[in-house]
This record gives C-alpha cells, structure tokens and sequence, in this order.
C-alpha cells in the first residue's frame, strides 16, 4: 500500500527519491516523506501530509544533499495522515531512520515495552516502534545490521521495512515478512535501489532481484547481500526485466489511465501473442503445461479475486462453464480464506491479482495450498508473491499499468480466461473444431473492434456533462455482462466519488426498483444476445417508472433509440466476447464523468494500487 525507495551510490540521493516517490505515489498517496545522510552521517528528514506535491513545496528548491537515502509514500493504516505519523520515521537520537510498508500486529506490546525502557514516541503509528526497537538492540551493542535482524525476528505480521543508520552511512538494510508488501532490490552501476515496486527502478535499471518473505538485505554502493532472518545466506542471480521507462511515461494522454485505456488493443495483443494456433486451432499456453491426466481430474474450477479482479473472476466461470463443461464458481479471496471450502487435488484454484500483493488473495491462494489444490496464478508481473505460491503462472502482458483504476489487465486478465477455458475446454475434447474455428476468427478481430470501440470519446464528454451532477447510478446487466455491470459501478465509484450499484437486471424489481426516479441514471448493458429482449423488458420498467436509461447495445441496433435516453454503442460479437468490449464504455464513462467532476483520476481519494493489508 505504501511506497518505499531506497537509495545507495553516488550520485546525490535527494532527486532519486523524490522521482522514484513519485512514480510509486500510486501505491499511497496522504502523505510522503525523505531522509537523507550527509557525508558526516548527519542525517536530513523532511515529511509532509498530503500529496508529494506538498513534499516538493516544503522542501523549496533546496534538496537536503547526500548519497545515501529513503523516502515513503503513505498510505494510512494506523494514525492520522498528519506530518508527524507521515514516514521515514527514527528513534530517540535521530540514529536510526525507517520507512515501513505493512502492519505491525504486535506494535500495541512493543510500544509499551519500549515506552517502559524510556523510549519517546512522537507518533500514532505502528511503524515507529521499528528504529526504537533497532535503537534498543543497539544500546545492547548489537551491530547495525543485527539489531534490524533482531527486532524483524519480533514483529507480527506482513511488512516490508528500509533502515538506515548515521552510524553505518552508505548502508541500507531491509526486510520483508510474510508476503504482502514487496521490495525489489535494483542494480546500477556503482549504485543500488531499493524499492517496493519496479516504476521506482525503471529509469535507472532493468536488473533487479525480489526480497521474499522471510528475507533481509543489506547493500551499499557496490552489492547487495542477502540472508534469511537465521543469518543463513542467500544467493540471489538478479533478473533482467523487460519494461523500460518510457512504457511509465503519459506521453500524449492527460491521465495514465486514459493512455492505459487507449493501449487495451495492443495489450490484448500482446496477450494472444504465442499463445494461440490460428493454424491447429488450439491454445497453447506454455505457463499451463499439465498433464492429459492432469487435465481429466480437475473437477471442480474456483476463480478467485479482489475488486476488478473479483469482476474478471466472475466473467470466467461462464466461460468455464460454457467451454470447457467443468463446475465453475468464483469468490471474493477475502471471503474465501475465512470460509471452510471444500477443496481437494482435483481443484483448480485460479487466482487473478494483477498486482500479484494483494493481501486477501495471497491467503486465500494459501488455504487452497494447504487442501492441495493445483493452482494457476494470473498476475501483471513475474516474480511477485501471488506466483510464488501457484504452481503455474500466466502473466497478464498488460504492460505497466500506472492508474490507481484498473482497466488494461481487466481486459488482459479477460482474454487470458477466456484462453484458459478454450484449453482446458479443447484438451476435455468439449468443444468442437468448427466452434473454435469461429471463436479464432473472432479473437484475431478483437483488438481491431476495441479499437473502434475507443473511437468516439466525445460522446462520453456530453454524457458526462449530462449526468456528472448526479449522485446515484444503477448499473444493470444479465448473465455475462452482469459482471461488467459490476465492473462499471466499481469504475464509477472509485473514480468520481459518485454512488454506483451494479446488479443482475432481473433483481431490480427484488428491491433496488423503489430508487428509480428521473434523478438516478440506470446504465442498461444491453447487447443483441440471448437476453436482449429480457433487458429490454427490465428498461421498460425503469422508463415506466420515470427513469433516465442509458443503453449500451449493439452497433446497428437503431430500435433500442426509440426506447432509451441515450445510447452508446460497441460493435457486433458473440455474446461469450461482449464482456470484453462492454468494458471500454463501462471505462469511458467513469473516466469522463470523473474528469468532468474535476477528480483526481490516477489517484483517487483512499484507494491504492497494492492493497498490501486485509
Ligand atoms: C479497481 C481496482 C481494485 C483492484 C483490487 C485487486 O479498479 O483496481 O479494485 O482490482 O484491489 O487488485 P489486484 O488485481 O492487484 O489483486
């Protein structure tokens, strides 16, 4: 949730931080802070609530000066989002400086442990009994690097923590409990980074190696040695990672989200790019090579996600279902972990996180471990914690993925089940070569039909100056796109602040139809498919009732004009594709309604990019 960046080398460390802060400002945004030791060891601490920007100001121009440095990005768990809980903090003398992602389970006993041994605390947070614990193994003539060790021994929970001290300057020491709350450990030449996400890296190197739970770093300008928190070394090989910088760049596009929007038709690419046999019409899917056997025991598929993830989750099972003929169900990860489910080894668990942090999820994908589950992961990076625990990864190819909203890897994460489900649907010999004949010919289409559904945006800018006033929203949808109904809500909500609901069509009448007024908007998903004349009857209802009905319907379909207010088009496939344009306008029209609103689309209020804690 929060940001961490590091810094050890050369070079002056103050504008490295701040630009790595910046591009991991995503990840928590309510306050950020920077620590920064002189040649002498003296150390610089600057922190400030709100945005980075509130940072920059109060800094002037004048950036503390030194080569050795951490700076944070917040994202309040405990304690307000004021200056004093904002991070890096220290201990008693100012010796011992931390930055720290996570949350500490056990700090309530620390803290009072610490406060009887005469520590002073100036904060609410949990983190700041981090450099006081330091402080106290030090003050029992434990090294730098020993006490770190010793107190990560005693914390609770899952966390990720950069120190360092004005004793050992040039010297950053990290860890990481459990597995929420990543750090990447990055390779210059003649420098190192640390930081709990790659945008922090990318400008300055591709090199980089993952800290595990359970693991600690210390590094300085030159190396970075690794050890379990037993002392035993570790051997790390760094990898090389294949995005550069300027995939992080906005480049023309006024929001990252918008250009992340705009790039789904080359992203959906990227995701069919080897995986698909136009020739043999069939998918090969090398991160998914199991047996025939295997295959024929799997019994039951559970999809497993958060947020868009969950929404994606949901879309899946039908597709399952539908081509593959397996008993599908999905679940929200943080319902599932703390349920009794029943799960054995003829379960296939697969669990979307595009972060591949998310707290609920990696636990669920922990309880499906211990039932002995086979499990498929699909995740936006390689070696996050989410693939750790799978026993098969499928990346999602989405590229870089920098608006706090999800949009891109739902559509990646999209294709890739539907490319699951035409596997294992293939390899059960369910379903039959002429469909599939079809089902390619369309997917070698689809990334020229989202383009045309991201033609016109301008209708989106009149809807938006419409309806942007209003502060309630129905979504409504049936079977497949009842999801993406979800999706829209969830789009509109984090992004405008305004009230959404998303619901299967047919529930209205059970409840939500008592809201239908000319004031709430209800967004009908309504493409020609098997349930076209169902929603039609539902929006019948709502324009019976005086409500303003927004239709999202088929490219053609002139009829559906007579009967709705306003209409929005996507182009014409077959209904198990739909979900993947109905998502462009469900995109669209949270991003301009937001944008109309004057709201903080890349970052909106409270949400993060890694949701770290449960
Ligand atoms: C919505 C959004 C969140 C995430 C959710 C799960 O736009 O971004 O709802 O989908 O926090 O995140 P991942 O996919 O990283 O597990």
């Amino acid at each position: 949730m929060c940001g961490i960046i590091g810094y050890a080398g050369a070079r002056q460390a103050a504008p490295i931080i701040l630009e790595g802060l910046a591009a991991l400002e995503y990840r928590g945004y309510d306050s950020a802070g920077i620590a920064v030791l002189d040649a002498d060891g003296i150390p610089a601490v600057h922190k400030k609530s709100g945005k980075l920007v509130n940072l920059a100001a109060a800094l002037q121009g004048s950036l503390p000066e030194g080569v050795t440095g951490v700076g944070h990005t917040r994202w309040a768990t405990h304690g307000a989002p004021t200056d004093f809980n904002a991070h890096p903090h220290t201990d008693c003398d100012n010796q011992i400086i931390v930055v720290h992602n996570g949350i500490v389970e056990n700090y309530v006993q620390i803290k009072e442990d610490l406060i009887s041994q005469g520590h002073e605390f100036t904060s609410q947070t949990d983190a700041e009994c981090i450099p006081h614990m330091i402080e106290s193994y030090i003050e029992q003539e434990y090294s730098f690097e020993e006490a770190v060790r010793a107190s990560a021994r005693e914390i609770k929970g899952a966390n990720a923590v950069v120190a360092i001290s004005t004793r050992d300057p040039g010297k950053l020491v990290a860890f990481r409990l459990g597995n929420a709350g990543g750090l990447v450990v990055g390779y210059g030449q003649d420098e190192l980074f640390l930081a709990s996400d790659l945008p922090a890296l990318l400008p300055h190197t591709q090199e980089v190696a993952y800290l595990a739970g359970g693991e600690m770093v210390t590094l300085d300008n030159h190396s970075a040695n690794y050890f379990t928190l037993d002392g035993m070394s570790v051997t790390k090989t760094p990898m090389h990672v294949a995005y550069d910088a300027l995939s992080a760049a906005k480049g023309e596009y006024k929001h990252f989200m918008l250009k992340e929007i705009h790039e789904q038709p080359e992203a959906i690419i990227n995701s069919l790019r080897g995986r698909v046999s136009f020739n043999d019409l069939k998918v090969v899917l090398d991160e998914f090579q199991i047996s025939d056997a295997d295959i024929a025991r799997i019994d039951r598929v559970v999809f497993l996600g958060m947020g868009t993830s969950f929404n994606a989750a949901m879309v899946a099972r039908n597709w399952m279902e539908s081509l593959a003929r397996l008993p599908s169900e999905f679940d929200n990860s943080s319902e599932f972990r703390y349920r009794d489910p029943v799960i054995d080894e003829n379960t296939l668990v697969v669990s979307l996180s595009q972060s591949g942090e998310t707290a609920d999820t990696l636990a669920a994908m922990e309880k499906a471990q211990e039932n002995g589950a086979l499990q498929l992961t699909l995740c936006n990076y390689p070696g996050t914690q989410t693939t750790r625990i799978a026993d098969h990864t499928m990346l999602l190819r989405a590229g870089l993925e920098i608006g706090v909203a999800s949009s891109k890897t739902f559509t990646n994460s999209l294709i890739s089940l539907y490319l699951l489900a035409i596997d294992i649907g293939t390899r059960r010999g369910v379903l039959e070569e002429s469909r599939r004949r079809d089902m390619f010919a369309e997917l070698a289409r689809l990334p020229d039909l989202l383009g045309q559904a991201l033609a016109d945006e301008s209708q989106y800018e009149v809807l938006a100056q419409k309806f942007g006033r209003r502060s309630d929203f129905l979504y409504l949808g049936r079977g497949i796109n009842f999801p993406l109904a979800m999706e829209g809500a969830l789009k509109l909500k984090e992004l405008s602040y305004i009230h959404a609901e998303g619901y299967p069509a047919a529930e209205m009448k059970h409840g939500p139809i008592s809201l239908i007024d000319d004031e709430m908007p209800v967004v009908a998903l309504m493409p020609r498919d098997d349930l076209y004349e169902k929603m039609l009857s539902n929006v019948n209802e709502v324009k019976a009732r005086g409500g303003t009905v927004i239709a999202v319907a088929t490219e053609g379909n002139e009829d559906i004009k007579k009967r709705v207010d306003e209409v929005i088009y996507v182009p014409e496939v077959s209904s198990l594709i739909n979900p993947v344009l109905m998502a462009v306008p469900m995109q669209l029209l949270a991003y301009h309604i937001a944008l109309w609103r004057g709201c903080d689309i890349d970052q909106p209020r409270n949400l993060a990019k890694s949701v770290t804690v449960e």
